[in-house]
């Protein structure tokens, strides 16, 4: 009996050295700083500018995540893993600077220049400063209310092992992909911004969750008929009537998309399809 029992010790020993472990790795990467390029944007006050940011806050997602009116929600919570929660921006917001919103947005950090998980800012650090100033000028329009979600984001023993092992990346980036004024070529811009976030446009990818496949984007839309695009990306509708995450994606984002950016889009891709054969 000396033995299991010695055993059993020896085993628990080994589970809370590992534990320590990710812990302190963990809490290491999740403060860490991060020197990000510096973020002086006007921010516009008329109502055209606000609308568009509304509009923006749709197409880049933020209100997808974060709530349609931005009032924060869980966008999932697992035993052991741990919970993802976009808080109220009304909230966060103010006790940040516009500058600090353009960096958490962009750069993908909090105003003490520690990593943000989940927001897509390697997207996101595409949005140029004409569309970051209206979005947010958009922000700065909500108020605080008492139905605002109350919920943190946190990680159990198991979404910090993923910290650690970069599976849930921190999006903490200093790249500055951004340009002063939306490009003439919306196509590609949109792209950056809003499909990004998931595909890749020659290869397939997988998103975060580790199963859920995303076909490579380019050549797929080169080939989607005109008519058929538009509708899955207002309704969620494609070949089949649920694409899952990009029907939710769709409805709630995409829907936003005039008919003139669905066309620069796919001709856009179509552009990039010819550009390489596919795989
Ligand atoms: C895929 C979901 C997702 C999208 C899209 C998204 N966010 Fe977030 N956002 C989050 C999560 C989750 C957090 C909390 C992250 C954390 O604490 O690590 C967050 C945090 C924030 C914060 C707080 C930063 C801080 O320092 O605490 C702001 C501000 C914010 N988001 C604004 C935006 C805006 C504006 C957009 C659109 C341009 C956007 N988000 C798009 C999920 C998202
Ligand atoms: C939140 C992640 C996400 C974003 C953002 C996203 N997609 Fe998708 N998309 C997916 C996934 C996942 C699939 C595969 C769905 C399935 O297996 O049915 C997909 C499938 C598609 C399809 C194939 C639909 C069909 O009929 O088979 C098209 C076309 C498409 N996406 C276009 C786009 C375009 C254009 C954008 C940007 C405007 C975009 N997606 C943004 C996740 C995303």
């Amino acid at each position: 009996m000396r033995w299991i029992v010695r055993g059993l010790i020896g085993l628990a020993g080994l589970i809370v050295l590992a534990l320590v472990i990710v812990y302190a790795g963990s809490e290491w990467v999740m403060r860490k700083g991060h020197a990000v390029p510096e973020a002086q944007i006007a921010i516009p006050t008329d109502q055209a500018s606000i609308a568009e940011g509304a509009r923006m806050a749709r197409i880049a997602s933020c209100r997808d995540c974060h709530g349609p009116n931005g009032e924060g929600r869980i966008l999932f919570e697992v035993p052991m893993l741990g919970r993802v929660a976009p808080p109220p921006l009304a909230q966060v917001a103010a006790g940040m600077t516009d500058a600090e919103l353009v960096q958490a947005i962009r750069q993908g950090v909090h105003k003490d220049g520690s990593t943000l998980f989940i927001m897509p800012s390697h997207a996101l650090a595409h949005l140029s400063d004409d569309d970051t100033g209206r979005i947010v000028a958009w922000i700065r329009t909500l108020k605080p209310q008492p139905s605002d979600s109350k919920a943190t984001t946190s990680f159990g023993p198991l979404g910090r092992a993923l910290v650690l092992a970069g599976m849930l990346p921190a999006q903490a980036n200093s790249a500055k992909l951004s340009e002063a004024k939306r490009p003439a070529d919306t196509g590609r811009y949109f792209v950056d911004v809003a499909c990004a976030a998931c595909h890749k446009l020659q290869v397939d990818a997988v998103m975060e969750d580790g199963s859920t496949k995303v076909p490579a984007l380019a050549p797929m839309v080169a080939a989607y008929d005109p008519a058929k695009l538009k509708t899955l990306l207002r309704t969620g509708v494609g070949s089949k009537p649920d694409h899952g995450v990009m029907s939710e994606v769709a409805r709630g984002s995409f829907a936003w998309f005039t008919d003139q950016e669905i066309e620069a889009i796919q001709a856009y891709l179509k552009g990039e399809a010819a550009k390489a054969p596919p795989q």
